[in-house]
């Protein structure tokens, strides 16, 4: 609990009209984007690093917990103060500092939310590729601190690999400047990468710099269909050593494509069991080239037709939809854990056959779609509260999922985070000792374990050592 006289303090310091109380308004803050919640004692949006600082020395006086928060796109619990104790919302910080076109560098503040930035960029002439489903919501501190990723990844990577630079308010209340503005840099460890997909565990992000490209001058999209979601699986690894450099090789399984049906910009054969969407990026007449060629591989791998967007608003809607899968699951079942896992590329039809095999087995629907380009595949377990036996299924079945992905040689997360939800499954991925030494970087930030606390790490182990 965060005492009264502490709450006065606080609203002294940002103002009382930053500072929510009453517990309908706690509330909205109390959820991200998965199924998990958690009432905050109080809600904060404070407006400086400054305050920020003030409001964690006062966390580590009085010892309660500090969850920074953007716009709740999370997928793994991350912003859900499951300790209660402080929610800083950091929207009030949503400036665009500076887009530099001769540094092709960009300074923003965590609150900015990513498509306005992404467009500002673009009317610059440059490109920030980073492309999460959440593009038009989330905040770039969530991007930073998730190390978001996203369908353009296969080309141009994620979110890490354009952080330059971070302004942080660290969880003792010092606020420091990790990394550099500049394209190179290896002066001492690098801190920023740390603070890459930490979560929220190791300070509050106040300020970002980042790297920027030329903007792509055409883009081409092309959705092919396969009558077997195998065939599909296995062109993915072929596509990517054809050297036709695919931007983004995203697929959909057939009940994902199912519930986007009728956003799709044309008709897609009923018989399809899979639809694999694909863009190349560059020089218009080099794009026009290599998506024809793309059309021609795909022919030969099996696909069926192989449709492609007439025009950039063809295009646009068919990524749109897209982007809107995970939501649009919920037409078939009211609840769902939606996984990110990633295996080896050349393993994605073997997860595919065991998912297959596996739902039926459990008698869930176990839709599949996603980055099949990275190996980075959603997949999503959908059930119904209301009805017996389900939601008992749900985690020996998602225990399963990793148990499978672990065995493939895969990574539990490639873009959502660990969070709260995967936090019981840390030690399927790593050995006793990487979870110590990640405790003691911990403690090295964290003292008193004020910052988003009961993350990342297994819940059991909490009683072992309050600190962590
Ligand atoms: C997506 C989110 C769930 O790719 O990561 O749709
Ligand atoms: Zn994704």
């Amino acid at each position: 609990m965060v005492p009264e006289n502490v709450i006065r303090e606080i609203e002294a310091s940002v103002g009382q009209e930053q500072v929510l109380t009453a517990a309908e308004d706690r509330w909205t803050y109390a959820f991200d984007a998965t199924e998990e919640a958690h009432l905050p004692d109080l809600v904060v949006f404070p407006g400086s690093a400054a305050e920020v600082a003030a409001i964690v020395r006062l966390a580590n006086e009085h010892r309660f917990p500090v969850v920074p928060r953007g716009a709740g796109t999370g997928r793994s619990g991350g912003s859900v103060p499951i300790q209660g104790g402080v929610v800083l919302v950091l929207t009030r910080l949503n400036r665009i500092l500076e887009i530099n076109t001769q540094d092709l560098v960009a300074v923003v503040e965590p609150g900015v939310i990513l498509g306005r930035f992404k467009a500002a960029v673009e009317e610059q002439g440059l490109y920030y590729p980073p492309d999460p489903a959440s593009a038009e919501f989330c905040t770039m501190g969530g991007n930073v601190a998730e190390c978001a990723g996203g369908a353009v990844a296969v080309q141009y990577g994620v979110t890490r690999d354009y952080v330059l630079g971070l302004e942080v308010v660290l969880p003792t209340g010092e606020i420091i400047e990790a990394g550099t503005r500049t394209m190179k840099g290896v002066v001492g460890y690098d801190l920023t990468r740390l603070f890459l997909g930490s979560e929220g565990t190791l300070g509050v992000i106040t300020r970002i710099t980042l790297r920027l490209v030329a903007k792509p001058p055409a883009r081409q999209t092309l959705a092919a269909a396969f009558g077997t979601l195998t065939a599909a699986a296995g062109a993915v690894s072929r596509i990517l050593a054809s050297g036709l450099a695919p931007t983004a090789l995203e697929f959909m399984d057939q009940v994902t494509l199912k519930c986007v049906r009728e956003m799709l910009p044309f008709k897609v054969p009923p018989q399809a069991a899979a639809l694999l969407l694909i863009a190349v990026d560059g020089h218009p007449r080099d794009v026009e080239e290599r998506a024809g060629a793309m059309a021609r591989f795909c022919e030969e791998q099996g696909a069926k037709p192989v449709l492609r967007a007439k025009t950039a608003a063809e295009a646009e809607e068919l990524w749109q939809a897209r982007k809107v899968v995970s939501p649009a699951l919920k037409k078939i079942k009211p609840q769902k854990v939606s996984e990110d896992v990633v295996v080896p590329l050349g393993a994605i039809p073997d997860l595919i056959a065991a998912l297959e095999e596996l739902s039926q087995r459990r008698g869930l629907v176990i839709p599949c779609y996603g980055h099949a380009g990275d190996g980075n595949i959603h997949v999503n377990v959908l059930y119904d509260r209301g009805r017996p036996g389900e939601v008992e299924a749900v985690e020996p079945t998602v225990e399963e999922i990793f148990v499978l992905v672990r065995g493939l040689k895969g990574t539990l997360s490639g873009e959502h985070g660990i969070g709260l939800t995967k936090a019981p499954y840390l030690g399927m991925e790593l050995a006793p000792a990487a979870i110590a030494l990640q405790k003691r970087l911990k403690q090295a930030f964290d003292p008193n374990n004020i910052m988003n606390p009961g993350k990342i790490f297994p819940p059991g182990e909490k009683a072992k050592d309050p600190r962590v």
